[in-house]
């Protein structure tokens, strides 16, 4: 009997440990029931067709070829990793704010644009610029909100909503086209990571709370960079090592200044995402992860090794693009393909590369 009551007990207690384990639901199929309103502020990287509503800038066919089947203004042949992030949430794309034909707003507002960086200042499509933008967009939402508008965004809404950054590339790249040398680069960066400083702190001041900044990639092993630059310092991956020496060295204080800010904004969550180790990982061990030439462009003209031609660029006649469902990395020569930008998202949501390693979905509402 004792025996017997014993391993009763020990069942009921395998029990008890079960119990809990077959409640909680798995991580993957978490549901969000009500996803978080999110505003998205950046450059190409997750510009979901803010070019071409703001300028009418033509983003042509095959852009879009893969999933869309029609060009929507993203650079890439299919979705980008805010897509994917915001599929993951089970919410919507974001539109464009610049987008005033078909889009809604209810669920926030992607602010980014194709050539963005953060200075100068005063340039369309600045950090700076998209953050004014904002608040216009956030006031008048207000504004309207109040005159019994339904469906909008109300404040509470903008309190909780998440806002991601993902800029900085482009203050590097401009950098070294304008023929800076690596010291010159090296001594810009400082005032890029003042910017968006300001940027985070200028949304925490209006009531933001929750932030998700994404650190840059490795544009080093961009193929437009590589047919472009004499190649005297490349890395053992075929990248070039001042290029992506720079962006290692933003993103070190891009992290400094998410772990300064978080011990200054105590009430905030802010999650550092390390895009550059997957981006790096991706290209470096490409074939491990199914993928093959990771340094030539899919779309382009010109040929391996980069199939990148700055006089014939993807989407304008003579260029041409490699075969729909080749696992490459690399679209456009600057842009990652839908194939890719899944590679990205699957590891960002993994939270290894997130410091600290919060959950993406940790900012739905129910
Ligand atoms: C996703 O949203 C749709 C409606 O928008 C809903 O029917 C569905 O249950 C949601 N799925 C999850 C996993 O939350
Ligand atoms: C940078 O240097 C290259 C090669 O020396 C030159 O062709 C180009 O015009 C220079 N660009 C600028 C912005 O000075
Ligand atoms: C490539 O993969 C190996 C083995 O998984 C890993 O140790 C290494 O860090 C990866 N390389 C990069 C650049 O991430």
């Amino acid at each position: 009997m004792v025996s017997h009551s014993h391993s009763l007990s020990q069942f009921s207690s395998f029990l008890l440990l079960l119990v809990p384990l077959l409640v909680l639901p798995h991580p993957v199929l978490s549901q969000c029931k009500r996803p978080p309103v999110i505003f998205n502020f950046g450059d190409s990287n997750s510009d979901t067709g803010g070019l071409v509503a703001g300028l009418g800038f033509p983003v042509d066919w095959p852009n879009g070829r893969t999933f869309f089947r029609r060009s929507t203004g993203r650079l890439s042949d299919g979705r980008l990793l805010i897509d994917l992030l915001c599929q993951s949430l089970n919410t919507s794309y974001l539109s464009p704010y610049l987008d005033s034909l078909g889009s809604k707003f209810t669920n926030g507002a992607n602010f980014a644009v194709v050539g963005s960086s953060t200075l100068p200042k005063y340039v369309p499509f600045s950090l700076n610029i998209q953050l004014m933008q904002f608040l216009r967009f956030k006031a008048r939402t207000l504004e309207l909100v109040t005159t019994g508008l339904g469906n909008m965004i109300n404040d509470e809404g903008f309190q909780n909503a998440l806002y991601m950054i993902d800029m900085g590339q482009n203050d590097i790249a401009d950098s070294f086209l304008k023929n800076l040398t690596y010291a010159e680069v090296v001594k810009r960066i400082p005032s890029i990571i003042t910017e968006i400083k300001n940027a985070v702190k200028t949304l925490y001041d209006h009531g933001g709370r929750n932030f998700w900044i994404h650190n840059t990639g490795p544009l080093g092993c961009l193929p437009q960079k590589l047919s472009l630059v004499e190649k005297e310092d490349l890395d053992p991956h075929g990248c070039l090592s001042t290029y992506n020496s720079a962006a290692g060295l933003f993103n070190e204080g891009l992290r400094h200044l998410c772990l300064e800010m978080r011990s200054e904004l105590r009430d905030a969550n802010i999650v550092y995402v390390d895009i550059y180790a997957i981006k790096y990982d991706l290209i470096a061990n490409s074939t491990q992860y199914g993928f093959s030439s990771p340094l030539m462009a899919c779309c382009g003209n010109g040929g391996p090794p980069y199939n990148y031609n700055i006089r014939v660029t993807c989407g304008h006649p003579g260029s041409q693009a490699c075969e729909e469902g080749s696992k490459v990395v690399n679209w456009d020569g600057i842009h990652y393909t839908e194939a890719a930008n899944s590679f990205v998202a699957s590891k960002v949501l993994s939270t290894a590369y997130s410091t600290p390693r919060t959950t993406f979905d940790f900012f739905c509402r129910g």
